[in-house]
């Protein structure tokens, strides 16, 4: 099916732009990873996966009616040139709500999370700018159908519509109005997130071109799903029960299973930098000495680390450029 049809039925009969729409969206990190698409106009996933919000960390994205005559997208405070590939997709996405619409807008977001470095900015970017655009046009749609819609903008956006631990579940319909992601309620104060940056340059192949490439190209990719499933139950026992060293575990080995199925593709898709070995291997040796520290990683060099606030100093001292995150903090 195509997006446009599965969003017209959403829409209301006539759709009636408001003078500003504004909203924000956390970022998300994935603990069971989605990687694979089983319908890529729809960005119908392969696999259910898990998230944890970012809280601070995400996009403010405000939408209003352009004052040129055509559609502006600026980021950052930078204005796009409307042939690069970020205006498109987001014109692209702005366009399949504004129904019969003709007038023009502008969409102004800040990232306060670096663009394309594998922190995942096109997650918290749909998800706001679909907040922005429910605003906007007042289509009143539940949390559900926004977090559908912003999966049809990126797949990662269906989790960031929501804040906490987030499952977005696979579905099974055509038009994928049951692949959403749910909320999962279940605070973890003491849990913390370390970003460990190896470098914020934007990366040769894109999160959508590697999970396409992984699926045609990879014999491994088969046991992926078989993964995923796996850890997505043991996720659910972890979170239930606190138990952070089956979270971590489980957290790190999805994510090395996920780099192997990319290492096995061909053309070999390695998102890893010397450095995001390093960082491995101090995490290595950090959990040798005792420490209670887990790692995982995107499509991208950098590394993030899951580990408790107890340990928070310690990992300071060994990273002293982690920027920490406290998911459950209000
Ligand atoms: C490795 O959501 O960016 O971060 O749906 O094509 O936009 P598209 O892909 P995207 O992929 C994210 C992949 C990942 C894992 C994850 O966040 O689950």
């Amino acid at each position: 099916m195509r997006k446009i049809d599965v969003v017209k039925g959403l829409l209301p009969a006539t759709v009636v732009a408001g003078e500003r729409g504004e909203a924000f969206a956390p970022s998300n990190i994935a603990l069971c990873k989605y990687w694979g698409k089983r319908d890529r106009e729809l960005n119908l996933p392969i696999n259910a996966s898990l998230s944890v919000s970012l809280a601070h960390l995400g996009s403010h994205t405000i939408v209003t009616e352009s004052d040129t005559g055509a559609d502006r997208v600026v980021l950052n405070g930078i204005e796009q040139s409307t042939d690069s590939k970020f205006a498109r997709k987001v014109v692209e996405f702005v366009s399949l709500f504004r129904g019969d619409l003709q007038q023009p807008v502008l969409v102004s977001t800040e990232n306060n999370i670096p663009t394309a470095a594998g922190l995942a900015s096109s997650a918290s970017g749909f998800a706001a700018l679909m907040l922005a655009l429910n605003q906007f046009y007042n289509l009143n749609l539940t949390d559900i159908e926004l977090s559908a819609c912003a999966r049809m903008g990126s797949g990662s956006a269906s989790r960031s519509i929501f804040t906490g631990f987030v499952e977005w579940q696979m579905g099974h319909r055509d038009d994928g109005m049951d692949s959403h992601a749910i909320v999962l309620d279940k605070p973890w104060p003491d849990l913390r997130i370390g970003l460990v940056k190896v470098t914020t340059a934007e990366k040769k192949v894109d999160s959508r071109a590697g999970m396409q490439r992984t699926v045609e190209s990879a014999h491994l990719y088969q046991s992926w799903p078989l993964q995923a499933a796996a850890d997505l139950e043991k996720l659910h026992l972890a979170i239930g029960q606190q138990d952070f060293m089956l979270l971590g575990e489980t957290a790190e080995q999805n994510a090395l299973s996920m780099h192997a199925t990319m290492i096995a593709s061909w053309p070999p898709l390695l998102y890893w930098q010397p450095e995001s070995v390093a960082a491995m291997h101090k995490v290595w040796d950090l959990r040798a000495q005792g420490l209670q520290v887990y790692f995982t990683m995107d499509a991208g060099p950098n590394i993030k680390l899951l580990f408790q606030q107890q340990d928070e100093a310690a990992l300071l001292e060994a990273f002293p450029e982690l920027e920490v995150v406290a998911p459950f903090s209000s």
